[in-house]
This record gives structure tokens, C-alpha cells and sequence, in this order.
């Protein structure tokens, strides 16, 4: 999708489709958008009851003309609503132009940016770029033959008007583009089934950014694991045949900056392991390596992006967990990276163990200033949150602060869970340090406290995205299936670290 910031006036611009966002009006006002000729089209819609400017609501119409007036087949008028609208409402927007352009099979777009009190023209251009980049997205790779009726509408081009505000617009627009289509690449990876994407692929994936960007990427394999004593991904690995891989990538910017560590659990497929789940909706669990997706494409941006006052380092432990004749048992004991032993009471609580190992060795060999870890950890998130909200958990209130205004500008929110002795408490076993597993209370509060433990006194976040990385909120700009999370909420963590 080329996205380009035109100057030529609007009604001059060649298109399958123009779009116009308008707020709505006043009780007994139509909307308006300041073209002439679209506002006396928004009038007669509005006199007759039938577009008001509310949120979401569309007004799509056939200018007549013959194309040197105005130079679009359709005109869409998307409304704003009512209250002031902000990075979401623009983003939502932008999301219902793109499928109503998918829907007419329109090519070339063009997006008018409006003008709005409270934010700023690069602002609107990034999140109509975001909303238009994300809500454009599709995986089609596996579909063989589209009947030629259904067959989705490809959308090549978008241009971007937005009057004297061009440069400002274009700003906005580059950052939007960067953050959305290194979300898409998450999703790409999330869609990939498990028969293909493997912990190898996770692997292959960083060592090509390391190309492309100038990182360092190291993969820790089976033989460097069991060097190192990484008993947690070792352990949860015995079950499958696929070989793990912890990978590292390093981007350094060269000065005297703090570091922040991001940790991803890339887990390609969780059968559950010996403590099998059931066969409902298992293909799901090969999202369970949306963490470590979401981490490496927030690599992507940051290779694209360059930040100057961080180094960035991911790391991304990978494995299946699988019920293999090795697999771990119930009752098993097993040694962490750094020393911890494990006593694995139910061995579907993988996730955490090899977290632990990578959270453990990049704490001690980065010394990070912070680290985020992002994770499809627990069902119990799901419960408490629903799809709504991604679990938050930390040792530290500033860097809780710094996520909760990321979560707030990019539109995936957070919602903060305590931690306290009590719950660290539940996790210490009768024969080992640790288990994996207490009953089922507070499930994503134990899940964390149990990360906890390998963390020491380094400010740490836990995300925990099972409830958001797929089937999060219905939005014009998600689509079904993996939405990406994670990484626009990762890149601007790292575009406003101050
Ligand atoms: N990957 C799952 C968590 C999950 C469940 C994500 C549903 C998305 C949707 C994780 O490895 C898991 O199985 N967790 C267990 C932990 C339990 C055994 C303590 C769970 O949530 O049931
Ligand atoms: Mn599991
Ligand atoms: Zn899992």
C-alpha cells in the first residue's frame, strides 16, 4: 500500500474513492466538511434523516461529473460524532473508509484530513495512516482460489490531503505507517499455522533484521541452552521435535543510554503438554507466540526508526509445548536459568518457565534499566478483563505510568493487577523453590508473581495479552484473528522514553 501527502485540491484529485470526515452538528445542523459541493450533499442526507455525523455512520454517493470537476467514482463521508474526537476516533475513521473501500472494490484512495480543535495535523495524519495501514490488512496466503465475486477489493494507494498542513501531515503519516505495518507484521507471523511458523522461523526473522538494521542477533540453541542451564525452555521443549531457539537482538545506539530489555513468549504451538488441553479450540494456541512476535516487530520499527536515547534489546524464547514420549511430567523438577528450581505441577503452565530462563539471562547480561515482557499467559486474564483490556503487572509505578500513557495515545489499553508477598507466597513448593501452578485464584496475579521471582530488584512489566492478541475488541481497523497488540504500544513506549 504506497501512502503518499498530495497537495493538488481535492475535487482535482483522481480517485475511486474520496473521503470526507465531518463532527456531527448541532441539533438542527448538518454537518459539514467545507466543500461545496459535498456539504450540499451531507444537507439533503441530513434533511431527509439519513446522515447525521455520528460515530461510524457513512454517507457513500455517485458525483456526477465527468471526472475533471471532481475527480472521484465515489464520494464517502464518514461522521466523527459528537464529542471531541481523539487518536481512537481518527483511527476508527480511517478504519470504515478502508472497508467501505474494500467493500466497493476501490483501488486509489484519497483521505481529506480534517481539521480538528485539540489535535494537532500530524497527529490526525498518524492515526488516519495507522487506521488505514492496520484496517487495510488481510492474510490471504493460504487461500488458493477466491471466487471472483467475494474477492476482497486490494487497496494500492492513499493519498493524503490536508491543505497548508502537507508537511506536518507527512510527519504524521511516516510515523503512522511505521508503527501499523510492524503490527501487520506480527500478524503475519500470528497467522502463520505452527506447521510452518516454528521456533526455527523466530530464529530466521531475527537474524534478517540483524541484516537489514545493523543488529547484533544471537540464537541461543539447544546445545548453548544446555550450556547455559536454561531448564525451563529445555524442560518444556521435551515434549516436541521441533528444536528451541532463544533469540537475542541487540540494537545499540552507540552512546551512553539506558537499556530496555523486551522479552516475548514465543511458545509456536501449547498443546498444554502431559496436562493436555482440551480439543476445543486448541488451533487457537498457535497464537501463543504472539509475545514474541509483537517483540520483534517492534524490533522492525525500531530498525526503521533509530531511537537515540535507548538501546533496544528483544529477547524471544521459543519452543512448542508438546506431549512428545520426553515431554516434562506433572511433579517434575526442573533448574531455571540462574539456579531456581521448578517443581512443574501442571505442565500447561509453560509460558512462565521459559519467561523465567530469558527474563533471568537478559536481566544479568544486559543490566536493562527496564524490561517488558509481553505474553499470552494466563485464561484467567481473559476472564478478568475480557478482550478489552491487556493485564498489566509491576515492580515499578514509573515505568507503570510510562505504559499506561503508551496503552492511552495507541489505543491498546491497560489495566493494572497488584502484586504482593501474598500472592508470591501461593507459588513456593514443599520440595522445590518454586511451582509452576497454585490453584486457580487470581490466575494472572500468580502467573506474574511467579515471573517475578527471576527479576530481582530491575523495574519489570508483565503484559498479559491472552485476552487481546486475538479476538480483541471489535474495531473497525482489527480485524478477526490476530490484531497485532503489543507493538504500536511498544513503539510509542520507545518513541517517548525521556
Ligand atoms: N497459553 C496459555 C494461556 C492462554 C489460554 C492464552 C487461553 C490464551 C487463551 C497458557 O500457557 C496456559 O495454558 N495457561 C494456563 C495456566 C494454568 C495451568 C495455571 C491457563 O490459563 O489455563
Ligand atoms: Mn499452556
Ligand atoms: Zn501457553
Amino acid at each position: 500500500m504506497k501512502l503518499t501527502v498530495v497537495q493538488t485540491a481535492p475535487q482535482q484529485c483522481k480517485s475511486d474513492l474520496a473521503v470526507y470526515f465531518v463532527r456531527q452538528g448541532e441539533k438542527k445542523k448538518a454537518p459539514a466538511c467545507h466543500d461545496r459541493e459535498v456539504d450540499a450533499m451531507i444537507g439533503r442526507a441530513f434533511a431527509a434523516g439519513d446522515f447525521a455525523g455520528k460515530e461510524g455512520e457513512t454517507l457513500l454517493y455517485y458525483p456526477a461529473g465527468d471526472g475533471k470537476k471532481n475527480g472521484a467514482t465515489r464520494v464517502l463521508v464518514v461522521g466523527l460524532g459528537k464529542e471531541q474526537p481523539g487518536r481512537e476516533t481518527v483511527r476508527k475513521a480511517a478504519g470504515v473508509a478502508v472497508a467501505c473501500a474494500v467493500k466497493t472494490k476501490a483501488v486509489r484512495l484519497l483521505l481529506v484530513a480534517p481539521e480538528l480543535a485539540g489535535m494537532k495535523a500530524d497527529e490526525i495524519g498518524e492515526c488516519l495512516a495507522e487506521g488505514v495501514v492496520l484496517g487495510g490488512y488481510r492474510f490471504l496466503k493460504y487461500k488458493s482460489r477466491q471466487e471472483d465475486d467475494e474477492a476482497p477489493g486490494r487497496i494500492d494507494a492513499v493519498s493524503f490531503y490536508s491543505g497548508k498542513d502537507a508537511a506536518a501531515t507527512r510527519r504524521g503519516v511516516r510515523l503512522g505507517r511505521a508503527a501499523a505495518e510492524a503490527a501487520c507484521v506480527a500478524r503475519d507471523m500470528a497467522n502463520e499455522p505452527a506447521n510452518f511458523w516454528t521456533p526455527g522461523h523466530f530464529a530466521e526473522y531475527g537474524k534478517g533484521l540483524a541484516t537489514r538494521y545493523g543488529f547484533r542477533c544471537k540464537v541461543l540453541d539447544k546445545a548453548a541452552m544446555r550450556k547455559l542451564k536454561m531448564g525451563g525452555v529445555l524442560g518444556v521443549n521435551q515434549g516436541s521435535d521441533e528444536p528451541p531457539q532463544m533469540v537475542v537482538l541487540e540494537y545499540r545506539t552507540g552512546k551512553k543510554v539506558p537499556t530496555l530489555l523486551l522479552v516475548g513468549k514465543g511458545l509456536t504451538f501449547d498443546s498444554g503438554g502431559i496436562s493436555l488441553k482440551p480439543a476445543a479450540g486448541m488451533g487457537e494456541m498457535k497464537y501463543d507466540m504472539c509475545g514474541g512476535a509483537a517483540v520483534l516487530a517492534a524490533m522492525a520499527a525500531v530498525g526503521e526508526e533509530r531511537p537515540k536515547r535507548l538501546d533496544v534489546v528483544a529477547i524471544v524464547p521459543a519452543t512448542e509445548n508438546m506431549p512428545g514420549p520426553g515431554a516434562i511430567k506433572p511433579g517434575d523438577v526442573i533448574t531455571q536459568y540462574g539456579g531456581k528450581t521448578v517443581e512443574v505441577l501442571n505442565t500447561d503452565a509453560e509460558g512462565r518457565l521459559i519467561l523465567a530462563d530469558a527474563l533471568a539471562y537478559g536481566i544479568e547480561k544486559f543490566k536493562p534499566a527496564a524490561v517488558v515482557d509481553l505474553a499470552t499467559l494466563t485464561g484467567a486474564v481473559i476472564v478478568g478483563l475480557g478482550h478489552h483490556r491487556t493485564g498489566l503487572l509491576s515492580n515499578d509505578d514509573k515505568l507503570v505510568e510510562r505504559l499506561l500513557a503508551a496503552g492511552e495515545r495507541s489505543g491498546e489499553p491497560l489495566w493494572r493487577l497488584p502484586l504482593a508477598p501474598e500472592y508470591s507466597k501461593q507459588m513456593k513448593s514443599t520440595v522445590a523453590d518454586l511451582k509452576n501452578v497454585d490453584k486457580r485464584d487470581a490466575g494472572t496475579i500468580t502467573g506474574a508473581a511467579f515471573l517475578q521471582e527471576f527479576v530481582g530488584k530491575t523495574p519489570w512489566a508483565h503484559l498479559d495479552i491472552a485476552g487481546t492478541a486475538w479476538d480483541f475488541t471489535e474495531k473497525s481497523y482489527i480485524p478477526k484473528g490476530p490484531s497485532g497488540v503489543g507493538v504500536r504500544l511498544l513503539v510509542e513506549l520507545i518513541r517517548n522514553w525521556r
